[in-house]
């Protein structure tokens, strides 16, 4: 017998004895949404010093250093100790970072690892977690083994701290430390319908097939909605500032009662890190101060901003299943399809996602990503509010742990749909359920409005 050696982190890696086509497609894919989100974190996490690192932007954040070990310390819990038994590394640091002991204003004041201990620790996990990638069978009937669900969960949530961490990046003061090439222009946006009708009747919502899919966007059921039209395009800047002029935030009547109270509480006069110079809008976008672009989506509202200048415009917010309708649904063939222009997964010509680019595409962008009806950019770009409480579909049934989903479902939070530039396409499909309490705006959160026939 001859000694194996620890395999490289990023070295290549073989097939499973065991593997099917399909086992190993997934296997691949595994492998590849690993280490992607980690190049990422990477990215977000070294571009920064050690005291910006471990310090607090925001109350409303982490300290980066806690995404970057609770990141490991989840990976740990589910791939080395759920799925290979192993014991665990560190017990004394796992209440640190469960994210339900500890709210996030209170993490800068517990002993956190450091930054050199945070880096080596998750390192060590994902050197551990590879190889029980490569020893495990994806066949195998635990339904947490099954399609390589676990490792697609572990990437999935990696991917989206590195989200919430880009947020973080956008918090912070002083100048920029990331940078991007601008996303693709909007060539034939001014050809364009404003909206879209999308026919009435059944359709299928949710997945029972998707194999990483996590459980709120479980299992596939038939909804019914009535004719609708939707947004061509997620609503812009431009527009969103006619609201503003018109006296958006000075008009009780607009505004649902929470809303009202946010915007006299917080003085709200515009979208977060927005600001009046000289009679111009400008806007602070990781430590860079610009003109608001006009045509761009409209970026960093709140539920209740949202909700108001629907009001304003004589519309409304889509519900959710009318958002999943419209992206969706193919009235060619009748079946959902997984993304707006098919089955395939995201391309760069079809969505603004990963953080490519650090900002959204110019509305009527990505020609190539519409769906079968003309609406475009439903995913990538930003996340759009649906007038939608968070709610568990019909036969959910909470996995692997009821702390993901189901301690959230109810009135108190709003569902956002189809991802923004921030979000990686391992956490992001036509299914995908994103929520939030209807005040934040720091989220990369906009909207796109709906009206009845
Ligand atoms: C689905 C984005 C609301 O960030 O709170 C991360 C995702 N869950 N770690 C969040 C999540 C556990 C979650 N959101
Ligand atoms: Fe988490």
């Amino acid at each position: 017998m001859t000694d194996s050696p620890t395999p490289d982190a990023t070295g290549p890696r073989g097939p499973h004895e065991t593997d099917t086509a399909d086992t190993e497609a997934l296997r691949r894919r595994a492998l590849a949404a690993l280490l992607t989100a980690r190049e990422r974190t990477t990215l977000l996490t070294e571009s920064v010093d050690d005291h910006e690192l471990s310090a607090q932007h925001s109350p409303l954040m982490s300290p980066l250093v806690w995404d970057l070990a609770h990141i490991g310390n989840q990976e740990e819990l589910w791939l080395l100790r759920g799925v290979a038994g192993r014991p665990a590394m560190r017990p004394e640091i796992d209440g640190l970072y469960d994210a339900f002991e500890h709210p996030r204003a209170t993490r800068p004041s517990l002993p956190l690892l450091a930054p050199t201990e945070a880096r080596a620790y998750t390192a060590e996990v994902r050197g551990r977690a590879l190889d029980v990638l490569d020893a495990t069978a994806l066949h195998d009937d635990r339904p947490l083994v099954r399609s390589g669900f676990v490792f697609g969960m572990i990437a999935q949530h990696e991917q989206q701290h590195d989200e919430t961490m880009l947020i973080t990046h956008q918090l912070r003061a002083g100048g920029a430390v990331l940078t991007a090439p601008v996303p693709p222009p909007a060539a034939d946006a001014a050809a364009l319908p404003s909206e879209v009708l999308v026919p009435g009747g059944p359709f299928t919502m949710g997945t029972s097939t998707e194999p990483w899919a996590l459980d709120n966007e479980r299992p596939a059921h038939v909804r019914d909605v009535t004719d609708f039209f939707i947004d061509t395009t997620p609503v812009t800047c431009g527009a969103y500032q006619a609201f503003i002029e018109d006296g958006g935030y000075t008009e009780r009547r607009w505004w649902a009662p929470e809303g009202w109270a946010m915007v006299r509480e917080h003085e709200l006069a515009a979208p977060l890190f927005w600001h009046r110079d000289a009679g111009q809008w400008l806007r602070r976008r990781f430590g860079v101060t610009e003109a608001v672009p006009a045509n761009e989506p409209v970026l960093h509202v709140s539920w209740y901003e949202a909700d108001a200048y629907a009001r304003w415009a004589g519309r409304r917010l889509p519900t959710e299943a009318e958002w999943e309708k419209a992206a969706r649904h193919d009235p060619a063939s009748g079946r959902s399809q997984r993304y707006p222009w098919g089955d395939d997964d995201p391309a760069p010509d079809r969505a603004n996602l990963g953080q490519r680019h650090l900002r959204p595409a110019p509305a009527g962008a990505y020609a190539a990503g519409q769906s079968p009806l003309g609406v475009r950019q439903l995913i990538g770009d930003v996340w759009e509010w649906t007038s939608s409480d968070f709610l568990p579909y019909p036969g959910f049934a909470a996995f692997p742990y009821r702390e993901y989903s189901e301690v959230f479902f109810g009135p108190a939070h709003k569902v956002l749909r189809g991802g923004s530039f921030a979000v990686d396409p391992v956490a992001c499909r036509g299914t995908f359920r994103n929520w939030d309490l209807p005040v934040r705006r720091q989220i990369f959160s906009g909207f796109r409005t709906a009206r009845d026939l």
